[in-house]
């Protein structure tokens, strides 16, 4: 590689991307490969941090990896890879877990929101969870990193292990910046919009997902809750209207003052319509672009490990450095 700078993003696959993945993430990963080496990341082992069935798993990290494709990340422009395939990142998150404190890691919200979620199963990985995603981005030396808002404590974390490591065993880590996007980066539930959109959200009407089909996308704009006012502005206390001008403003690139022009003098109902249709429009090509990749196994076979091995030669380099400066012995 270059001396261009070095992206690291990752998602989970639990699912079908939701329309905060897509807003607050994914769909900025792919204009960053013009200007930036960039590096994404189907992140199993960090799934598996919630019960998962086996099945379904791999079958959604399979449908992740071709939804980021569909989403326009190029595997020859990028390396796009799954991180169960790449043993560095295990590797660098034990090195890491003995720079990172307990109290440090029971501060985390998302630990924190997760164990309550799912109290039958606070299990260790949940807990070190964010250790692993520290060495997901070190063991590239990334220095910057497009995630939505929610993950910005979590980056806050990279950055201190990161700093502590270069400490105590002399520089070797960079550390990572946080890449949030301006408009979208924290994209509510369209049912209760003072919550975070999110897949796991128990009313299936909260959520979009990207692979949706233009009636289910409409149909749930229209239920989409908003208030009792009727001027279609972004101001403080209109969240579900805020939040729906985001989506608008995010799939049309138009301004929030272009926005209001528009629906001036008409209701709720058409705007919620315009965003549905607009949305659905701007989805359609990735949904036919995913049914047609997600038909060619062997391609995305071929993609995927060809992604794993560029991943591996690329992280081995940083991590052996890693587990020198530790005072492991040397192999070579
Ligand atoms: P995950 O899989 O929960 O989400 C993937 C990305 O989508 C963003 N996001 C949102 N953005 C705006 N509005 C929303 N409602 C919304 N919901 C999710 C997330 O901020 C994220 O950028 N821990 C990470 C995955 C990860 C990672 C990494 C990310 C593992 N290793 C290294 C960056 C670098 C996660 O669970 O994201």
């Amino acid at each position: 590689m270059d001396n261009k700078k070095l992206i690291f993003s990752g998602i989970q696959p639990t699912g079908t991307f939701t329309l905060g993945n897509y807003i607050g993430a994914v769909r900025n990963w792919s204009p960053l490969q013009q200007e930036y080496n960039c590096v994404y990341c189907v992140v199993d082992m960090h799934a598996i941090t919630v019960r998962q069935d086996p099945t379904k798993l791999r079958k959604n990290s399979l449908d992740a990896y071709a939804l980021l494709m569909a989403c326009g990340i190029d595997p020859q422009k990028s390396i796009l890879f799954i991180q169960s395939h790449v043993r560095t990142h295990a590797e660098l998150s034990w090195l890491l877990s003995c720079s990172t404190q307990f109290g440090e890691l029971s501060r985390m919200t998302q630990f924190k929101d997760k164990s309550q979620k799912h109290a039958d199963d606070v299990n260790a990985g949940l807990f070190t969870y964010p250790v692993l995603m520290a060495a997901d981005i070190l063991a590239y030396n990334a220095d910057l990193v497009p995630v939505g808002v929610d993950q910005k404590q979590h980056l806050e974390l990279a950055r201190n292990i990161a700093q502590r490591f270069n400490q105590r065993y002399g520089d070797l880590f960079t550390v990572p910046e946080p890449y949030i996007p301006k408009v979208g980066a924290k994209v509510m539930s369209l049912q209760e919009p003072s919550k975070k959109m999110s897949k796991s959200d128990e009313n299936p009407n909260a959520c979009i997902l990207i692979l949706d089909d233009k009636d289910t996308i409409i149909r749930k704009f229209k239920r989409a809750v908003t208030d009792s006012d009727s001027e279609v502005c972004f101001r403080d206390g209109k969240d579900g209207i805020n939040n729906l001008m985001t989506i608008y403003s995010s799939v049309t690139d138009k301004s929030f003052d272009d926005i209001t022009a528009e629906f001036s003098g008409k209701g709720y109902g058409d705007f919620k319509i315009a965003v549905g249709e607009a949305v659905a429009d701007h989805l359609a090509p990735i949904r036919s672009e995913f049914t047609k990749l997600s038909q060619d196994k062997a391609f995305l076979k071929q993609c995927y490990c060809d992604g794993a091995e560029k991943a591996l030669k690329y992280s081995q380099r940083i991590v052996s450095k890693a587990f020198h400066k530790v005072g492991f012995v040397d192999k070579f």
